[in-house]
């Protein structure tokens, strides 16, 4: 069927300026890792991708491994753009990454100019367009110089293949760094996505946040709902068909008694404010503006649409964050902390 975008879409949504930059971002984006593999029926992607788009999400965030297998979600969402969003490219940010392992031998990972700007062209030819709003060094890379890294990224924007660039899972000096690289070869640092979330504070804790501000840089939460154990999806143990029984990302054995209790408390909290446990996790990210957007999945539309509801209210009282903070211990979920300490 043919889709047509919902015409109020963008009083839907709240758009929050990228750090100094001209770029507006929805509070909420849309990420492609899980979900948009071959293992998804093709129908259920363009029902998450049209609701997202209906609501005001703007953003659209891949990588070159998204799947499985690695590369598959680059391809259906090419799909969707030539079917359900034709002629809308200039409506849409659309980012991908190069970082992670893509193909065997010496230049299929890490952060060398040859793996990047390969990786790139790939995803362009994969996703059937002439340039990504936002393109990623996905990791650091201690084996390359951060220069050669940040001279490839330079280059992608400069050869017209990306309008922006950004990184990920960097640490606050490394960040510091690459942002000084890039600045002085002309070409803005203007995003680092990070994880972040209620159960993982890395970056309050090395000071990305503040550094992130005093640099005019923007940024973009990955995991802020923990993969979904921010969600009233645990809240009684483990359901079959979740991400955690997937043998996927998320593993099962973190998923103790201990931790649904925890996260059932979080939900009272939720429950007290008007809002779902997603809700308010989402909200969390975003307060005091120190997140531009909250990088969410789904593996449905109406997730999509609970999650959305996080806008209404990203307020929270002095004690409504002091009870959050005693409830919610942080767990070991970190999967970036590797990456994001070297
Ligand atoms: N830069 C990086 O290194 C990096 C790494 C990881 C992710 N990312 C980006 O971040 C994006 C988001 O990652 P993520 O999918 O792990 O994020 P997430 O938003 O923390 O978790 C999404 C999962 O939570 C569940 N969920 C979402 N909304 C729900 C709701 N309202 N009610 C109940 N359950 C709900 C779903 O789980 P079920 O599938 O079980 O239903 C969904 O798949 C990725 O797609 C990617 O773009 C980036």
């Amino acid at each position: 069927m043919t889709y047509t975008p919902h015409p109020d879409r963008y009083a839907r949504m709240t758009y929050r300026r990228c750090g100094a930059t001209g770029l507006k971002l929805p509070a909420i984006s849309l990420g492609l890792w899980h979900n948009f593999g071959f293992d998804t029926p093709h129908q259920t992607k363009r029902a998450i991708c049209q609701t997202a788009f209906d609501h005001g999400i703007t953003h659209f965030d891949l990588a070159n491994n998204y799947g499985p297998p690695p590369g598959s979600a680059e391809t259906a969402f090419g799909d969707i753009l030539k079917t359900d969003f034709a002629g809308m490219r200039d409506e849409l940010i659309i980012s991908s990454k190069a970082g992670y392992h893509m193909w065997n031998g010496p230049y299929g990972e890490w952060g060398s100019r040859k793996y990047l700007i390969a990786s790139c062209d790939q995803s362009l030819k994969r996703m059937g367009l002439d340039y990504v709003d936002i393109f990623y060094s996905h990791r650091f890379d201690p084996d390359t110089p951060l220069e050669e890294t940040m001279m490839a990224l330079d280059h992608i924007v400069r050869s017209g293949r990306a309008l922006y660039v950004g990184i990920s899972s960097y640490s606050t000096q490394r960040t510091r760094e690459a942002h000084a690289i890039l600045k002085s070869l002309g070409t803005p640092c203007i995003i680092h996505q990070p994880s972040y979330n209620i159960l993982n504070r890395w970056v309050e804790a090395d000071g990305l946040k503040d550094a992130l501000k005093e640099l005019g840089m923007g940024s973009i939460a990955f995991v802020p709902l923990a993969q979904g154990l921010l969600t009233n999806k645990y809240l009684k143990g483990i359901p079959a068909g979740s991400r955690a029984t997937q043998g996927k990302s998320l593993s099962p054995d973190i998923i103790t008694d201990e931790a649904i209790a925890s996260l059932n408390a979080l939900n009272d909290l939720a429950t007290k404010r008007g809002q779902t446990l997603a809700q308010m996790a989402i909200a969390w990210v975003l307060r005091n503006g120190g997140i531009t957007s909250a990088l969410i999945g789904a593996s449905r539309p109406e997730q999509v649409v609970d999650c959305l509801g996080a806008i209404a209210n990203l307020d929270f009282t002095p004690e409504e964050l002091a009870a959050i903070d005693k409830i919610s211990l942080e767990r070991d979920i970190n999967l970036w902390a590797k990456s994001s300490s070297d």
